[in-house]
């Protein structure tokens, strides 16, 4: 069998998939149950729920003729109850619109209440075997891993690429292993923090992996409400001493703190730093992100951290740092980067 990513994917999952109740099934009312109980919620927490669940209602037919009250008290200690609300309705539209069966088409799953493109792409995959993407959180990640996109996830310009190029991907290949293999791999392996690339069955594909970037990739900065202000915030040091300036006039004046740049990319913040430093940077990681609020503003820091092979004239040992005045965020930031490193 020749080795590519869909190949590669689809044998690790057949061989080392996690087991769930769910996944001993291809009936598609109770595939879509899962994955309306999977929305924001964990698999661990799922499982028992979602046994109760069709062991009670084992058809439409008899969820739709259940009270709203016992449907939630099924639900109780899940969360998100409307969740409960809407299957209980839309099991009552599926036996009046569709003689109980649940809907075969992709445009008629899409339309049920409740049921985002996410959600319909995993029950026609899964339940039908259809060629659907399913793009959520841990697809977006690997894909830009993959092909080393450095295209914000957060803008649904980027959602619409990736979910092109699965769709691509998709063509001629078992799509339920396909799908639920990328949601294995990014649960277990393609973590956002620290992947776990020597047991990732398609790392020899992996373009982040080639050019050293699977630690800084995905680039997700959300565009959120006003006064709110994205940082990218460079952890730079040189051996084992940290870059720190004093910042001038304005907000923390005379405060030391680590160089930020309110930017969207940490590729364009070498480009800046570069420019007023005249230092180049070498990316090694991403670190996650701080928030800090102040009265009138809050800060959303994302941490990067970068090298530098020449020493700065404003660097400090660890021990140091203790004996300068430094601001309450950045230390929110180093204290944030030690535990994390
Ligand atoms: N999260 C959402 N859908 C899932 C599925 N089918 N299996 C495991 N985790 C999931």
């Amino acid at each position: 069998m020749q080795k590519n990513i869909q190949n590669n994917l689809i044998t690790w999952y057949n061989k080392n998939h996690r087991h769930f109740p769910w996944r001993e099934t291809k009936n598609p009312y109770y595939i879509w149950i899962s994955e309306i109980m999977l929305q924001q919620t964990t698999t661990e927490a799922v499982i028992p729920y979602y046994t109760r669940f069709i062991e009670t209602f084992d058809t439409i037919d008899k969820l739709a003729k259940a009270s709203l009250e016992d449907v939630y008290k099924l639900w109780e200690g899940l969360g998100y109850y409307r969740r409960a609300k809407h299957i209980h309705e839309t099991a009552q539209f599926i036996c009046e619109n569709f003689h109980g069966q649940f809907p075969a088409t992709y445009k008629d799953i899409l339309n049920l209440k409740g049921i985002g493109p996410y959600t319909a792409g995993a029950i026609c995959s899964i339940a039908y075997g259809m060629s659907t993407p399913a793009i959520d959180g841990n697809v977006l990640r690997i894909i830009s891993r993959l092909y080393a996109l450095t295209d914000n996830i957060a803008l649904t310009k980027t959602q619409k690429k990736i979910s092109q190029i699965v769709s691509e991907l998709l063509i001629g290949y078992d799509a339920s292993s396909f799908n639920q293999g990328l949601m294995d791999l990014g649960a277990t392996i393609c973590r956002p923090l620290n992947p776990q690339c020597q047991n990732c069955p398609i790392a020899a594909f992996c373009k982040a992996k080639e050019i050293g970037q699977q630690k800084v990739l995905p680039i997700s900065i959300k565009n959120i409400k006003h006064k709110e202000l994205n940082y990218i915030t460079g952890i730079i040091t040189y051996q084992d001493q940290y870059l720190m300036i004093q910042n001038p006039a304005g907000l923390l004046e005379n405060l030391y703190g680590f160089i930020q740049y309110e930017l969207e990319s940490p590729y364009r913040f070498m480009e800046e730093f570069e420019k007023q430093y005249h230092l180049p940077l070498s990316l090694v990681s991403y670190h996650g992100q701080v928030k800090h609020v102040f009265t009138h503003r809050t800060w959303h820091m994302h941490i990067y951290h970068f090298t530098l092979s020449h020493p700065y004239n404003t660097m400090y040992h660890l021990e140091d740092i203790s004996q300068i005045p430094v601001s309450t965020a950045h230390l929110k930031v180093l204290k944030h980067y030690l535990k994390q490193k």
